[in-house]
């Protein structure tokens, strides 16, 4: 190994050692059932991978990074990345087959801390101090706390509170006694579970156990503990580790000198990250003597995107893929000496310098390494600075934006609408003719003015069916019998103003813009642009602008959810038909139209019903991301609209993919629920579909919000509807990142549209099995 390598090694083994650890979400679980162990642990870029002993369960391999994982009896659970505010769990049978999948948590709160027992699971919710615990009956769901670690034995959870004073928490008194009436006082730094004992560490970094423990507890000075069931590991503060326990147990020969970063136990089974190549090494259990390799090379710990208080694990960054991992001990004053932590008991800075074994030489590894984390962390931060601005970060086509070409000129304030108007032309016929003679552009027809005043009796009212995004639509039967929808753009002749002058560009910019996408893309889920007029209007007098679009006799989808008393949507498997088009329309713009294009404006009444039911995105290339002055409220307006904006997209103002895909999960939640995307609820108070609706996902209520006037969902039906609640909670997400890609939501889609079809499986293929009728426990 090169001399570099070894030098930033030790300074990590310099940090482990000396330093108590605090406790994060971990890179390594294992699960256990009568015949079975899984072991799972995130490789590079957090990916899952599991392996189970002897082979058999198969947990649904997702392409995902998880910024965590934890596992008890029989199940395993992941936690979202790269911040743990889902938690999904899937359950297994000992014969591996019977794999079923439920989301315990998910909440804006991320998780910070989640820990497993044997048949339960507990988490601590980050900036609330509320411990939750699920698979637990009886257990009060959130317990207030105020843990800064917890650990989960079989009937009783503990907690190292913030000032280091454990607390035991037990719904069974009397078989979790033994642990809740022996907790031990002091200052600790560490806790932790096995299945009827507990240990923890105390600041000075000796071991106490208590409960039904097996064996003496070694002596020494520890920084990390690994539990069984009567079974006990422990690493010191150089990373070796002591096992004790029943029959002798103690550390396989061939793992007495490994350096680990991290252990982990569950029942018979141990298992550690090998500081030195990051192999994850297993014992415990006759199937690892020979080889307790059980992979070559996993993350010591679990990636984050958020701020390390104690650096960076050196050369994480390129593990991660996204984000790093957190160095896992505490404060560099805590150990130094000089400040006191809160309620420590006295004990003077030299002694606990000398009793770890500190010296000037060490303390100048840790300060030199502290100072190497944080500046690795800040040249990762410049680069990833210096790429964003590069890149763009988020270069895609936004559909509104026009090239300097396109652009309308500016107007003086004095000038006259019908100059700016035939100034604005020669432009836009420049525009067009490149449009036209793209050669896409060549099945466009250009349609003269007096011809469509025809078809629509003069824009009469009978024609008019709705408004779009830059004006009036008209119903009208072109010439040939063909039935179209005509876009046409208001044309306004209040006198000029500077927001006048300005939306009337936003207009023009609109029109040319639609084109320019429309005339590219070519999808059955998309409303098809047939073709346009561009003509000078005497009576008006302005230019006039309008597209002609293949006409949908069944309307919009709003129409069908929120006015229509009878429809073929007052049915679940319509509805989820109607969902599918739509997403496979959305998916279109964003993976196969070049450039991408971002719709900005999913909402129910731009998604359109032809005769066949056939649902069709409409009203792409919205444009009017306008001026970004005087008028900002306007353009954030009309960069969407009200209920199903992307509130990520609001406060950051970077438009992604992510969203269209927050619309398109309002617009699922609509679906389901059949509220509008803001309605009033029974107190008359102004309430968003997602706050309304996404509660009762979570919990596995969604039965209670169906739209009542669609009859029941079949059990055929139910655990399709159930599954598109979790679809549309995921859509609905804050972050963006979280949020899954339409491809994906295609893809959840038409497993649940075929769920409709099949009867309930009694070995449902994994995704479609998140159900309520699929309880974990
Ligand atoms: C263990 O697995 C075998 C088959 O592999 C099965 O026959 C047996 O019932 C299982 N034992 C238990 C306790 O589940
Ligand atoms: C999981 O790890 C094993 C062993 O390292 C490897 O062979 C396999 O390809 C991995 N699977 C995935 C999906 O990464
Ligand atoms: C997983 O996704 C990443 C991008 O997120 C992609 O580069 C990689 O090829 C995918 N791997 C597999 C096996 O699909
Ligand atoms: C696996 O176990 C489940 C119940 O635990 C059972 O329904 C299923 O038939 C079993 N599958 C096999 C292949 O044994
Ligand atoms: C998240 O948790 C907090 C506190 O328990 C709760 O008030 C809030 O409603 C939850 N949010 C969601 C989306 O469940
Ligand atoms: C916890 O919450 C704080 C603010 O309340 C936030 O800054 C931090 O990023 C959150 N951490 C995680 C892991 O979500
Ligand atoms: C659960 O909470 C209720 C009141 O909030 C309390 O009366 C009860 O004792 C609690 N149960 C447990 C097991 O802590
Ligand atoms: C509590 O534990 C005792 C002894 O283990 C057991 O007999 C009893 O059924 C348990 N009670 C509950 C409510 O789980
Ligand atoms: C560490 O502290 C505990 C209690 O504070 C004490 O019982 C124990 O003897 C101490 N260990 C050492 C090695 O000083
Ligand atoms: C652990 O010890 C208890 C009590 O001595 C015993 O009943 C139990 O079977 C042991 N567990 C294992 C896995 O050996
Ligand atoms: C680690 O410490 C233990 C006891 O303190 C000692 O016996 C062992 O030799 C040390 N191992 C290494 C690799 O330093
Ligand atoms: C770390 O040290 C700083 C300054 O000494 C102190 O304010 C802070 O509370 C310490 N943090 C922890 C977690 O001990």
């Amino acid at each position: 190994m090169a001399s570099p390598c070894k030098f930033l090694l030790l300074l990590t083994l310099s940090f482990l050692a000396c330093l108590p650890l605090i406790s994060s979400l971990s890179s390594v679980s294992i699960s256990e059932t009568s015949n079975q162990t899984l072991i799972c642990a995130l490789l590079e870029s957090s990916r899952l991978n599991c392996t189970s002993f002897p082979t058999g369960i198969q947990i649904p391999s997702v392409n995902r990074s998880f910024s965590g994982i934890v596992a008890g009896d029989g199940f395993q659970c992941v936690l979202s990345f790269p911040s743990a505010t889902i938690m999904l769990c899937y359950r297994f049978s000992a014969n591996g087959t019977n794999m079923q999948s439920k989301r315990l948590y998910y909440n804006d709160s991320a998780l910070t801390e989640v820990a497993a027992g044997n048949t339960h699971v507990c988490g601590l919710v980050n900036g609330t101090n509320i411990l939750h615990c699920w698979q637990w009956r009886g257990f009060n769901s959130s317990v207030q706390s105020d843990f800064s670690g917890i650990a989960v034995g079989e009937g009783f959870v503990c907690g190292l509170s913030s000032i280091g004073r454990i607390k035991c928490i037990g719904t069974n008194s009397s078989s979790s006694s033994i642990i809740l009436d022996r907790v031990p006082s002091g200052n600790f730094q560490k806790v932790a579970a096995g299945f009827h004992h507990a240990c923890a560490i105390y600041r000075n970094q000796s071991l106490v156990c208590w409960g039904d423990t097996v064996g003496e507890e070694p002596q020494g000075e520890f920084v990390s503990l690994a539990l069984g069931e009567n079974r006990s590991c422990a690493m010191r503060r150089n990373g070796t580790v002591v096992c004790w326990g029943e029959n002798g147990f103690s550390l396989p020969e061939s793992l007495r000198e490994t350096v680990f970063m991290t252990i982990e136990a569950k029942r018979s089974v141990f298992c550690g990250v090998d500081l030195y190549n990051l192999s994850l090494l297993c014992w415990g259990n006759e199937i690892f003597d020979s080889n307790s390799m059980v992979f070559p090379r996993v993350l010591p710990g679990s990636c984050t995107n958020s701020e390390c208080l104690n650096g960076v694990v050196l050369g994480s960054g390129s593990m991660c893929g996204q984000g790093h991992i957190c160095n896992a001990y505490q404060n560099l004053t805590v150990v130094e000496g000089p400040s006191q932590p809160p309620l420590e008991p006295p004990s003077p800075s030299p002694e606990v310098r000398n009793r770890s074994g500190w010296n000037d030489k060490m303390v100048a590894f840790l300060v030199v390494g502290c100072v190497g984390s944080a500046s690795f962390l800040a040249v990762i931060c410049f680069f990833l600075f210096r790429y964003c601005k590069g890149r763009g970060c988020s270069k895609v086509h936004d559909s509104g934006r026009l090239d300097e070409a396109g652009m309308p000129p500016e107007h003086g304030l004095s000038q006259r609408q019908t100059v700016q108007a035939q100034q604005a032309a020669p432009v836009l016929e420049k525009r067009l003719s490149q449009l036209v003679s793209l050669g896409n552009g060549g099945h466009l027809e250009e349609f003269s003015l007096q011809e469509l005043r025809q078809a629509t009796d003069d824009f009469s009212q009978e024609h008019r069916i709705g408004t779009g995004s830059f004006g009036c639509v008209y119903r009208a039967t072109l010439e040939d019998g063909k039935e179209v929808a005509i876009k046409r753009a208001e044309v306004s002749t209040t006198s000029s103003n500077a927001v006048g002058t300005r939306r009337q560009e936003d207009k023009d910019t609109a029109f040319v813009s639609e084109l320019d996408s429309l005339s590219r893309l070519n999808h059955r889920n998309l409303v098809r642009l047939l073709g346009y007029c561009e003509d000078y209007n005497e009576q008006i007098p302005a230019y006039e602008r309008i597209l002609v679009y293949e006409y949908m006799n069944n309307g919009t989808l709003h129409d069908h959810l929120h006015k229509l008393h009878s429809s073929p949507l007052m049915s679940w498997t319509n509805r989820l038909r109607v969902a599918l088009d739509a997403a496979r329309g959305i998916e279109y713009l964003h993976m196969y139209a070049v450039p991408q294009i971002i719709h900005r404006d999913i909402k129910s009444s731009n998604i359109l019903l032809d005769a066949s039911l056939t649902a069709k995105v409409s009203d792409f290339g919205l444009s009017l991301m306008g001026p970004e002055d005087e008028d900002s409220h306007l353009s954030l307006h009309a960069a969407g609209t009200v209920g199903y904006m992307d509130p990520e997209y609001y406060r950051l103002q970077q438009l992604t993919p992510k969203s269209d895909v927050y619309s398109f999960g309002v617009l699922l939640l609509e679906l389901l629920s059949g509220h509008k995307a803001i309605h009033k609820n029974e107190n008359g108070v102004p309430t968003n579909v997602v706050d309304f609706v996404v509660p009762y996902i979570v919990q596995d209520e969604i039965h209670r919000v169906l739209d009542p006037n669609v009859p029941p969902p079949t059990p055929y039906e139910i655990e399709a509807v159930t599954y598109i609640g979790y679809i549309a909670a995921d859509c609905v997400t804050l972050e963006g990142r979280d949020r899954p890609s339409m491809t994906d939501i295609v893809h959840s889609l038409e497993r649940a549209l075929a769920a409709c079809f099949t009867p309930p499986s009694p070995i449902p293929s994994p995704p479609v099995s998140r159900s309520t009728t699929g309880s974990l426990t």
